[in-house]
């Protein structure tokens, strides 16, 4: 099977292109603007095209490089994921992951190319009434962000309906640890990385809320290993394959359990040679305050579980922070 990576040098896109080759899966192509993606995370033996998707000059390259690549199956991690950034510069946002997402599927179309693993999100269910969130669950976005993966969906759905496509998209929880400093998350806005960094810099972690109708007050989210996650897209695979029905399904991908951030900072205490501190701060605009995935579609359909602890995601944080770009 011959694999198309866009976003391979990202965080999940690289511990993805790493478990796919662990699998067996050697004919990969990654394709990176290098915008937040490092060179660095890529093997030396993995093709790097330095490609903006979101330009529609992309599409004749790309369509060339499908073809001449004899592409199987793309799997489309590049995407913009900060969700503040995402309020401040909504048109960035909208041209990053719903623009590229387009001109990968014009590309695929003309290349006839019709597989496709879909890197999506929690964020298209928004603020949702239930704790915990079904397939099913209503999807209302509640920032540009979770706005644009939903737009993406709704083009992979157009694209089965027009012309064949067969795409999963996986709608990622809140993905965290690492596999190596080499492939760990650089960014510092999600909570885990967040807390490394404040451990790193000897301060004190702010906590958004201790208000909420939660088990200690603060907000509950499904954290999933990053190597978890990457191994789901690896069983999504038979599901896009040439003898798939044209369809685009949706599945949740986390492991099931909630985890309050305080939970969070005492996993973290818990870790040999760790101390945190953390004051109680007022809630962050647009936190629902508790999120949880159901996982049994992803289980029956796809056979994928979680593996990994929290405390095992915790240690991985810990043991493996980023290597200085
Ligand atoms: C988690 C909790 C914060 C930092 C993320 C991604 C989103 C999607 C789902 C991929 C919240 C609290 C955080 C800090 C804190 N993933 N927090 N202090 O908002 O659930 O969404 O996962 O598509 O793109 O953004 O994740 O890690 O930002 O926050 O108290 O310094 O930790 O308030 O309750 P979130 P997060």
């Amino acid at each position: 099977m011959r694999l198309l990576v866009t976003g391979g040098a990202g965080y999940i896109g690289s511990h993805f292109v790493s478990a796919a080759r662990r699998r067996g899966l050697e004919d990969i192509t990654v394709v990176d603007d290098l915008s937040t993606g490092l060179r660095r995370r890529v093997p030396a033996e993995v093709p790097l095209h330095e490609i903006d998707l979101s330009r529609d000059s992309s599409v004749p390259e790309l369509t060339a490089l499908l073809r001449d690549r004899g592409i199987d199956v793309v799997v489309h991690f590049a995407a913009k994921k900060v969700v503040g950034d995402s309020v401040v510069q909504p048109e960035e946002y909208f041209r990053a992951n719903i623009g590229s997402t387009v001109n990968l599927l014009t590309a695929m179309r003309a290349a006839d190319v019709d597989s496709m693993v879909f890197s999506s999100s929690a964020a298209v269910y928004g603020e949702p009434e239930a704790t915990v969130v079904y397939e099913d669950t209503p999807t209302a976005p509640i920032n540009p962000y979770g706005q644009s993966k939903l737009v993406s969906e709704l083009s992979l759905e157009n694209a089965a309906r027009a012309w064949g496509l067969r795409a999963v998209a996986l709608r990622y929880f809140n993905v965290a640890g690492a596999e190596s400093a080499q492939l760990a998350d650089t960014t510092t806005t999600n909570l885990m990385p967040a807390i490394r960094d404040v451990i790193t810099r000897g301060d004190r972690l702010s906590v958004f809320g201790s208000d909420y109708d939660t088990v200690d007050g603060t907000c509950v989210r499904d954290y999933v290993h990053v190597v978890d996650l990457a191994e789901a897209h690896l069983a999504a695979l038979p599901a896009v394959t040439r003898d798939a029905p044209a369809r685009t399904l949706a599945y949740n991908v986390g492991t099931g359990q909630g985890s309050s951030v305080l939970e969070i900072v005492e996993a973290f205490r818990s870790y040999p040679g760790i101390t945190l501190d953390y004051d109680l701060c007022p809630r962050r605009p647009g936190d629902p305050g508790a999120l949880t995935a159901d996982v049994s579609r992803i289980a029956e359909d796809l056979g994928w579980t979680s593996r990994h602890s929290r405390e095992d995601i915790v240690a991985s944080v810990v043991d493996f922070a980023p290597l200085a770009d």
